[in-house]
């Protein structure tokens, strides 16, 4: 097996992105840029990861850490150019691996099997294999210059010729360099050209000076797209929301309206599941068979049991867990509750910091007063329990297995089981006052 170092440049200013927020932080697919990359790189197996990130990006780094722990950062204290940010990783490059693979932080849709295509190349004896793609409009792109089947040089757009700039074979900036010759070769490139930059990109010319082969290994342009910007943010969202759909239909999800329907790259379906139009998954979301997700619900950080039924117009927050064949009905909310199986919470209603045992009958406009203002209180209530529609429930509070509620109760103390509480103003009837309010007025106008 040869071993890999994965370079991940983050140093990028992504001031276009008119955002506060280092670049390579914002999501698709509630996602950050850079976790997308370092997915693609865990996926292609066995690589070590050094990512280099501008000065104050500190929190890039810490992102990086969490989802690679061993990733070693590098910080690249002046952004001088791809070949310069590159050799901020020297150290781990010094180490000694088989292959070093660099990819952009900010090109998210790039797949393991294309790392694997690259590696390949360099398995078959090549010192520097470049990821190439047609190029719809090549402007900014840096070309390749292909001759006889090997790669001589790759040229930036402002320092290409007339008839470079026709080339549509364009770097898509994914580069794998051979270990062994890696280092001699990024030490030579210089910052002569147009933008007085060092270009990762010199390293082609100079592995064929060397006496080095060079090739370019082609992909889709869709696979390389760059994101400098909001605009191509939600460009790349689209692309990413179809991929996702397609797989979940492959996958066997009924999809109504698929083009409505948005995921998240770690989205989960069992088999059977249906979901209807209109439907937003955010991160986090594991759907067991046989459920049916109804139009215009969100879901984050949830777990829908078999054969449940979510909304229409349901919401389900981080740590809520449905399971087997709950009911969670229009305009209910449930966060950070446990949610037993067969219950049901089917209208107007909030369960926040909650365990609902199963069976269990929540009625319309229950709410779970779980805030007092300082701190969140639990509510547990047990099995086969009823609570009456529009009953307030003050955590903590605890109510027993078989118990009732009345109807427009506020609950404050323990219910045992099986009994019935009543929280509620005590109804008087008044017979006759009725009438005798309208016998002692004049007639109403007609
Ligand atoms: C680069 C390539 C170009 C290619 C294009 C693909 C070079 C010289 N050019 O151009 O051939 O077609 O990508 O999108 O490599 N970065 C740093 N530190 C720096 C400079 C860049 O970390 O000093 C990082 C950026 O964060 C970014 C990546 O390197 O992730 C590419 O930099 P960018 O300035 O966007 O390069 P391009 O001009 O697009
Ligand atoms: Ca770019």
């Amino acid at each position: 097996m040869r071993t890999c170092l994965a370079i991940i440049l983050a140093a990028g200013e992504g001031t276009r992105m008119r955002s506060r927020k280092p670049k390579v932080l914002h999501e698709l697919a509630g996602k950050p840029l850079v976790v997308h990359v370092l997915d693609a790189v865990k996926a292609a197996g066995g690589t070590a990861v050094a990512v280099v990130v501008g000065p104050d990006h500190e929190a890039v780094s810490v992102e990086a850490k969490r989802q690679v722990p061993d990733a070693q950062s590098f910080v690249q204290r002046e952004r001088r150019g791809t070949g310069h940010a590159v050799l901020a990783a020297r150290d781990a490059i010094a180490r000694g691996y088989d292959d070093i693979l660099v990819i952009f932080a900010d090109t998210p849709l790039i797949q393991a099997d294309t790392l694997a295509r690259l590696r390949a190349a360099l398995a078959d004896g090549a010192a520097v294999a470049v990821l190439g793609f047609r190029a719809k409009d090549p402007k900014g792109y840096g070309r390749l210059i292909v001759k006889g089947g090997l790669l001589t040089a790759i040229r930036e757009e402002l320092d290409a010729s007339e008839a470079e700039r026709a080339i549509d074979f364009c770097n898509g900036g994914l580069m794998a360099l051979a270990g062994n010759s890696a280092l001699a070769i990024l030490e030579r490139i210089d910052s002569n050209n147009r933008k007085n930059e060092f270009y990762l990109t010199d390293a082609v010319a100079i592995a064929g000076a060397l006496g080095l082969k060079a090739v370019a290994v082609e992909t889709q342009e869709d696979d390389v797209r760059g994101i400098n910007n909001k605009a191509q943010l939600a460009e790349t969202e689209a692309i990413l929301q179809q991929r996702l759909r397609q797989a979940a239909l492959e996958a066997g999800v009924t999809l109504v309206a698929p083009d409505t329907v948005f995921l998240s790259s770690d989205t989960t379906f069992g088999r059977d599941v249906t979901v209807e139009p209109y439907v937003i998954f955010g991160p986090g979301v594991t759907v067991e068979d046989d459920a049916v997700i109804r139009s215009f619900s969100h879901l984050a950080g949830a777990h829908v049991g078999k054969g449940s039924i979510v909304g229409p117009y349901a919401r389900l927050r981080p740590g809520a867990t449905l399971g087997e064949g709950a009911h969670i009905g229009n305009f209910v909310e449930v966060k950070e509750a446990q949610i037993g199986a067969g219950a049901k919470a089917n209208h107007l209603t909030y369960i926040g910091d909650a365990t609902i045992g199963a069976g269990s009958n929540i009625g319309a406009g229950t709410i779970t007063c779980n805030y007092d203002g300082f701190a969140k209180h639990r509510t547990e209530i047990g099995a086969n329990v009823f609570i009456g529609s529009n009953s307030a429930l003050v955590a903590p509070v605890k109510i027993g297995d078989g118990a009732y509620v009345g109807s427009g109760s506020v609950i404050t103390d323990a219910v045992p089981p099986d009994s019935l509480a009543l929280g509620r103003g005590r109804q008087a009837v008044k017979e006759g006052w009725a009438k005798r309010l309208r016998d002692s007025r004049p007639a109403k106008k007609k």
